[in-house]
């Protein structure tokens, strides 16, 4: 099967077998099969997150299962239960529209709600796992449930158990959401809190419209510019290391973690240093946002990797930061 609607660099790779698993039977009847015929496997949503780096010999296992519901309700909250194929975006959409508070800074991300708890998807203010309840899904190995509460996940900036000890051992099939019924917005994130102020209705329609014009404007479109969104993650440093950056890049941006790390935001730095718009074969740095490596002209994924590579020895060198991806190199 070819992956090129797979993945949303838009790279076009094969894969020996892809199954497509519309309901909780149809995966762990998939599972059954790959434990009596085991083989390579590796579980993609909306492949908004990966990058294949080769052709993959082995299975792809798409969950597609659909679904969005109430399942409890009172004065104040709701608990949605949503499947892991529908896509992350429709799923704030109808939570805005019901006026159920908490997913909204998330307005526009790409990819599926299976994936949003595996890498903790995050973005103005907001993480997913303030919202999350409960992952319901299927170990790999014998094909049985597991259900496990926000505690469990061990949610962390981009990180979970589904990153760590349970990497590769699990597929997700739904999560539950537990969202306000009425909340104040949050408008930490100061470009968002100017846009709402300047429409002069904080609700909750203004605020995901406001989002969605801001991811507009820096990043691009996968249909039209293979990408997945930030390529690295934003590197934590120690208090002392950024007290030393600090005097000689006064103007650094940063936030502060606690008492001894601070967050240095990736696309500064590579922004800094004169990457934007920068190519290798037919990969690119963004024009607009540093911090995303785009298939500008027909890429291979060698390119997307050797640009990667380039510019994380580049940063090493001038900041002794070592760059991590945030993307899945398969
Ligand atoms: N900056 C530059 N040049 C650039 C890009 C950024 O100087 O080319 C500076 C900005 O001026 C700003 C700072 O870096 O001071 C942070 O930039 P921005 O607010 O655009 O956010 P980010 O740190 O680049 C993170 C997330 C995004 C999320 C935004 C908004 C990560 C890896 N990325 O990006 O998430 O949308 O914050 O909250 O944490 C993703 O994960 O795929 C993603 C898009």
């Amino acid at each position: 099967a070819n992956l090129k609607s797979y993945n949303t660099f838009g790279l076009s790779v094969n894969a020996t077998e892809l199954a497509e698993c519309s309901s909780l039977d149809d995966l762990i009847e998939v599972i059954n099969l790959l434990n009596t015929d085991p083989k390579p496997y590796l579980v993609i949503g909306g492949g908004s997150n990966l990058l294949f780096s080769k052709d993959f010999k082995g299975l792809i296992i798409h969950p597609t299962i659909k679904g969005i519901e109430i399942i409890e309700e009172d004065d104040n909250h709701v608990w949605i239960k949503a499947g892991a194929g529908e896509e992350w975006d429709d799923l704030v959409a109808y939570c805005v529209m019901n006026n159920y508070y908490g997913l909204e800074n998330l307005s526009y991300i790409p990819g599926n709600v299976g994936a949003s708890p595996v890498q903790n998807i995050g973005a103005y203010g907001v993480e997913v796992k303030d919202c999350i309840e409960i992952v319901n899904g299927v170990f790999i190995k014998d094909g049985k449930l597991f259900t496990m509460n926000n505690v469990d996940c061990k949610f962390d900036y981009r990180y979970s158990v589904f990153k760590g000890e349970l990497k590769n051992k699990v597929i997700v099939s739904s999560v539950v959401f537990k969202l306000k019924k009425s909340a104040k917005l949050n408008l930490s994130y100061g470009p968002v809190k100017e846009e709402v102020m300047k429409k002069g209705t904080a609700d909750l329609q203004t605020l995901r419209e406001t989002i969605i014009d801001i991811r507009k404007s820096k990043l691009p479109e996968p249909s039209e510019m293979g990408n997945a969104g930030s390529f690295f993650k934003n590197p934590i440093i120690q208090r002392s290391k950024f007290e030393e950056l600090i005097k000689v890049f006064p103007q650094m941006p940063h936030y502060i973690i606690s008492d001894d790390l601070v967050k240095i935001p990736a696309g500064w730095l590579i922004d800094t240093s004169g990457w934007k718009g920068k190519s290798i074969g037919g990969a690119a740095v963004h024009e607009k946002q540093a911090l995303v490596l785009i298939n500008k002209n027909n890429a291979l994924a060698q390119d997307i990797i050797n640009l990667s590579n380039t510019i994380i020895s580049d940063i090493r060198n001038r900041f002794q930061i070592s760059l991590e991806p945030e993307v899945n190199i398969i």
